[in-house]
């Protein structure tokens, strides 16, 4: 173009993009990331992964408070285990979001700054051992239910790594139900403790698919892009079917009046979670929100050696290659 010369206008979209994008998402095939995509579908899953792989790595803290205090060498391994597990979802998660053109540190300083959310589970405290197992059994299993469909999400890399996610949440509910199994077989004392986990734990851990439906407003556009397969209600739902039966095998009284089974409609009926209090604890006011962003904050900044130890150890390897190439 030479000077003075007019730019010409661009199309909002070149032809065809939008269209070839639809086709995708209507044939269920998968976007990837060298796809042209609407950038509302891109800005969504940048939000959702992230708000996905911080929650992963704050939920690390609730039971890793107990790693130096759990109760024997097995159930220290296999806390240990888990929690490193939640790191590794992390990681798979920050690198799919750098897939769209995210960047890490940058999400990173969003979530220590309180500009990004995680789940508002991971706000809650962790009173005692009881708890490693309730978490185990009801957010990992709430997890699971959330994360299976999105196995099939139309964005590839978020799909794939949701595949193995999923497998290792399994190893993670399963572990806590066997942990709970154990302590119910053992004294009053610690029956008494599974069921105080489980009345602290179970309202929190319903409020973890989301606002009701009617008050979720991302909720369409993320379905009709099939990021999301179904709607927080149905989830919650599902959530209750699977988790009343385990409650009774168990020997645990899940703390709701209003919960039975309703032949009609072939589901549980279930109370109505109290959402000024998962309002409260989303907006920042939740018994540790503050304690977990700054934990948070601190294990960055005491990492800053690692991260440009890296940096400059990759940056000595580069400059060695590029000198035995001349050579
Ligand atoms: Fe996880
Ligand atoms: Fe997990």
């Amino acid at each position: 173009m030479t000077a003075g010369q007019a730019k010409p206008a661009e199309p909002a979209v070149a032809d065809g993009l939008q269209e070839r994008f639809d086709a995708t998402i209507a044939r269920d095939q998968r976007i990837e990331p060298r796809d042209w995509m609407p950038e509302g579908y891109r800005a969504t899953l940048i939000r959702q992964i992230a708000q996905h792989a911080h929650s992963e790595i704050i939920g690390m803290q609730p039971e890793g408070e107990w790693i130096t205090r759990a109760p024997s060498l097995r159930r220290k391994a296999i806390l240990f285990a888990k929690v490193q597990d939640e790191a590794g979802h992390g990681l798979y998660l920050y690198s799919a979001a750098e897939t769209l053109g995210a960047d890490r540190a940058d999400l990173t300083e969003r979530l220590i700054e309180g500009r990004q959310k995680y789940s508002s589970i991971f706000n809650y405290p962790t009173l005692s051992f009881a708890d490693v197992g309730v978490i185990g059994w009801f957010v990992d299993g709430a997890a699971i239910c959330n994360q299976v469909p999105l196995c099939r999400s139309s964005y590839g890399p978020y799909a794939r790594a949701m595949v193995r996610i999923c497998k290792e949440e399994s190893f993670h509910q399963r572990q806590g139900y066997e942990l709970l199994m154990t302590m119910m077989r053992g004294t009053d004392a610690q029956r008494e403790m599974v069921q105080d986990a489980v009345n602290r734990w179970w309202w929190p851990s319903l409020m973890m698919f989301g606002p009701p439906d009617d008050n979720s407003p991302n909720s369409a556009r993320s379905m009709a892009w099939k990021i999301k397969r179904h709607s927080n209600d149905e989830l919650r739902r599902r959530f209750v079917d699977m988790t009343v039966p385990q409650a009774e095998k168990l020997g645990v009284t899940l703390p709701d009046p209003e919960l039975r089974w309703n032949e009609e409609r072939g589901h549980h009926d279930f109370g109505t979670p109290d959402w000024d209090e998962l309002t409260r604890v989303i907006q920042g006011d939740g018994p540790c929100n503050a304690r977990r962003v700054e934990r948070r904050r601190t294990a960055h900044e005491e990492g800053a050696w690692v991260r440009e130890a890296a940096l400059a150890h990759a940056a000595k390897q580069a400059a060695r290659t590029a000198r035995g190439a001349a050579a």
